[in-house]
C-alpha cells in the first residue's frame, strides 16, 4: 500500500518530506503543478475532478498538503477570489477524497490565524482572529477539516526557512541569499517578530503524528522569538556575508500591504510534549542549510 501522497513536492516543506520518506524507505509520491523537475505527477489541486481521480486512483495511507500559493499573504489580499479557491475550496476537494479512502490528510496553517494582541503565547485552543485575507482563509481551511474529517493534522507554524535554490515563493532565507550574493541592499523590517522554524522540523512532526496515529491541531514553530532584522543578520553571518547592505527597516513602509501582526507567538509545548519532540535551534537550523548550500556547489 502506497504509504504517502505529498502534494506539493517541489516546493519547501514538501521536499523535506520526499526526503525523509526516502531516508525512512516509505513509499511515497508526490505532486507539482508548474515546475515540472522533479519526479512526481502534475496535478492542479484546484481541479476537483483531478483532485479525487488521483487520491482514488493511488489510495495513500497519508496525504501531506504543503502546496502554496505563490506571493503570499500579500497576493491573498489583492486576489481574493484566488485566495479563496486555493487555500480553501482545494483543501475541501484534497479532504473529501481523503475521506473517502480514509486515508489521514495533514494540512499547515499559519500563525496569522491570530491577531498578535495576546501579551502572552497562543496555545491551540485559543480563538483565531486573523487580521488579513490569508489569516482568513486558513481558519475557514482549518474549521473545515476539523468539522469533517477524523483522521486530520493541522500544523500552525510561521517563518519556514530551509536551503530551497529552487524557490519561487517568498523564502526570506533564499531570498536574502540571492540579494547577498548580488551585492544588492536589503531592507528587513525590525519590527515584524516571528519563530523562525526549520523546514526539516515540519516534514518529521508531520510523518511522525501520521506513523503514530496523532490527530489534531498543533502549533509548530520554532523556540526563539526574534525580529526580523536581526534574523537577517543571523543567517548572513551563517552564509559568510557582512551586514553591510543590510537596513533596518523601523516603520511599516507606505505600499498597501496586507495587514499583519506584529508579533505573534505560538507556543509550541503540546506538540513537543506529545511527541517529545526538540526543534532544531536556530543555529543548528542555519547550520543544515549551510552544509547543504556547500554540498550543492
Ligand atoms: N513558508 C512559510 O513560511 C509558511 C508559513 C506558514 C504556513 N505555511 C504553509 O505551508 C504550506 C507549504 O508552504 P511552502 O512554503 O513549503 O510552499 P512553497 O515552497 O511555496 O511550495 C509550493 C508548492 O505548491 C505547489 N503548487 C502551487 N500551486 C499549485 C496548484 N494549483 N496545484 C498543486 N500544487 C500547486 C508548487 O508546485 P509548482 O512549484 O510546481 O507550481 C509547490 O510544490 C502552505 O500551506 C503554506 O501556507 C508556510
Amino acid at each position: 500500500m502506497l504509504q504517502y501522497l505529498i502534494i506539493g513536492c517541489n516546493g519547501l516543506i514538501g521536499r523535506k518530506l520526499s526526503s525523509l520518506c526516502e531516508k525512512n524507505g516509505v513509499s511515497w509520491i508526490g505532486t507539482f503543478n508548474k515546475r515540472n523537475e522533479t519526479e512526481g505527477f502534475c496535478l492542479d489541486i484546484t481541479s476537483e475532478t483531478d483532485v479525487r481521480g488521483f487520491i482514488l486512483e493511488r489510495k495513500p495511507r497519508y496525504i501531506v498538503h504543503c502546496a502554496n500559493l505563490s506571493g503570499g499573504a500579500n497576493f491573498c489580499e489583492k486576489n481574493r477570489h484566488e485566495a479563496e479557491k486555493f487555500h480553501l475550496h482545494a483543501t475541501q476537494f484534497i479532504g473529501r477524497a481523503a475521506k473517502e479512502i480514509d486515508a489521514t490528510l495533514v494540512f499547515y496553517s499559519s500563525d496569522y490565524v491570530f491577531d498578535g494582541k495576546k501579551n502572552s503565547p497562543y496555545c491551540e485552543n485559543d480563538e483565531p482572529n486573523p487580521l488579513n485575507y490569508y489569516g482568513k482563509i486558513k481558519v475557514e481551511a482549518e474549521n473545515w477539516l476539523k468539522g469533517t474529517l477524523e483522521k486530520y493534522v493541522i500544523l500552525r507554524t510561521t517563518n519556514v526557512y530551509g536551503w530551497d535554490p529552487k524557490t519561487v515563493t517568498p523564502n526570506f532565507l533564499m531570498g536574502l541569499y540571492r540579494k547577498a550574493q548580488e551585492n544588492t541592499e536589503c531592507a528587513v523590517p525590525s519590527y515584524l517578530w516571528g519563530n523562525p522554524t526549520y523546514a526539516g522540523d515540519l516534514a518529521e512532526i508531520a510523518v511522525t503524528l501520521c506513523e503514530k496515529e496523532i490527530h489534531g491541531l498543533f502549533h509548530t514553530v520554532g523556540d526563539v522569538n526574534l525580529n526580523r532584522y536581526e534574523w537577517a543578520k543571523m543567517i548572513l553571518s551563517k552564509f559568510n556575508f557582512t551586514n553591510e547592505l543590510l537596513a533596518e527597516q523601523k516603520k511599516i513602509q507606505e505600499k498597501i500591504e496586507a495587514p499583519r501582526p506584529s508579533a505573534i507567538i505560538l507556543d509550541n509545548s503540546l506538540l513537543k510534549k506529545v511527541l517529545n519532540f526538540n526543534f532544531k535551534s536556530i543555529d543548528e537550523g542555519l547550520e543544515i542549510c549551510f552544509a547543504e548550500r556547500i554540498s550543492a556547489s
